[in-house]
């Protein structure tokens, strides 16, 4: 397959400021090695210090650059997210790109801190609070981007239908069809932010989804050995797991093709989502009930503010 991109064609990143979550492995590690690389400031959203303190060492022994730090955040936790978003603000500084890469997949039946089904407060929930709270110094470092991780296995939703009433119900649990869902609130909340956005007259904040690849990280640690090994013959490693993503997160072509709504698969090659992923109503849909579990869970929550 062709690329549209490597991660050679990052541009210099000199005074910009990018948060990456699940940065400290995989796509995401990947990911935050090629900003620091290009002079970006990166700062590792995740959840286990010495996990993300261990990959912030090699980095900057790679890269001899110091500009590479760590806030906690654990997506499992709202509360998390709230001291995250705290912790950023204090800090003073613009945000020119947020890469909500981390996630996880198809894992047994359990319930975040806040009650919420795992796949979802990780994939989607958390990260919809987490980057609604920091769109005002999006929007004020634009040029700026977003970029949500979704996956080609949205379209697993295929024979299921986009259900969000029973999302907490233990009996109806499939974890395929949890991953597949959260996978269809990535672009659903990527186009339904984007069409916000544009409404308010914000046009240099990109917001773009993509899928990365079948690639080789500890994504499929809850798949049995079998399936493993039959994944391990076609996926791709996580450097070219990364170009999508650092695509929509960096090519001046984002800008100048004035890219923003869009779904993106390797290598960084514009697609079409899914007919879940594909409608207004199911849009709607997702941010009303977003917006509702948010109010009830979140102490004082005051709304998207889009
Ligand atoms: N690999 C693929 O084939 C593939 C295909 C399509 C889409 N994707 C998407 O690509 C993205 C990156 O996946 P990957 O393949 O790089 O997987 P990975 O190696 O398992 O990395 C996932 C990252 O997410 C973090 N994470 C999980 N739960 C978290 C939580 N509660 N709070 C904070 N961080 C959390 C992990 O942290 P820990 O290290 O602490 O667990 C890790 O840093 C995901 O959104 C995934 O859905 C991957």
């Amino acid at each position: 397959m062709g690329k549209n991109f490597t991660l050679e064609q990052i541009p210099d990143m000199t005074g910009k400021v990018c948060i990456v979550t699940g940065g400290n492995t995989g796509i995401g590690k990947v990911c935050a090695l090629e900003l620091v690389k290009k002079n970006a400031h990166v700062i590792v959203a995740s959840r286990t210090p010495s996990k993300a303190l261990a990959t912030i060492e090699e980095i900057k022994a790679e890269t001899k650059s110091d500009k590479i730090e760590f806030i906690q955040l654990d997506l499992l936790s709202l509360a998390s997210v709230t001291k995250f978003i705290s912790e950023f603000k204090a800090k003073n500084l613009p945000l020119h790109l947020l890469l909500n890469n981390a996630g996880v997949m198809a894992c047994p039946f359990a319930l975040s801190e806040d009650g919420i089904e795992s796949q979802f407060a990780t994939n989607h929930l958390a990260h919809f609070y987490l980057t609604t709270q920091l769109l005002p110094i999006l929007e004020q470092s634009q040029p700026s981007r977003i970029v949500n991780v979704s996956s080609s296995a949205h379209k697993m939703l295929l024979f299921h239908g986009f259900t969000l009433d029973t999302l907490n119900e233990k009996s109806k649990y499939s974890p395929s069809v949890a991953y597949a869902r959260t996978k269809t609130c990535n672009v659903l909340f990527t186009r339904e932010l984007d069409q916000r956005l544009q409404k308010k007259g914000v046009k240099n904040l990109y917001v773009n989804s993509n899928h990365p690849g079948i690639v080789r990280t500890e994504l499929v640690r809850h798949n049995g050995p079998v399936l493993n090994a039959i994944i391990r013959q076609f996926s791709i490693d996580a450097n070219d797991g990364a170009i999508t993503q650092m695509y929509l997160a960096t090519s001046p072509e984002v800008e100048a093709k004035d890219i923003h709504g869009q779904y993106y698969v390797p290598f960084a090659e514009p697609s079409t989502p899914s007919g879940y992923a594909a409608t207004q109503e199911n849009q709607t849909k997702l941010w009303d009930f977003t917006e509702k579990i948010l109010s009830e869970k979140v102490p004082g929550y005051a709304g998207a503010g889009i």
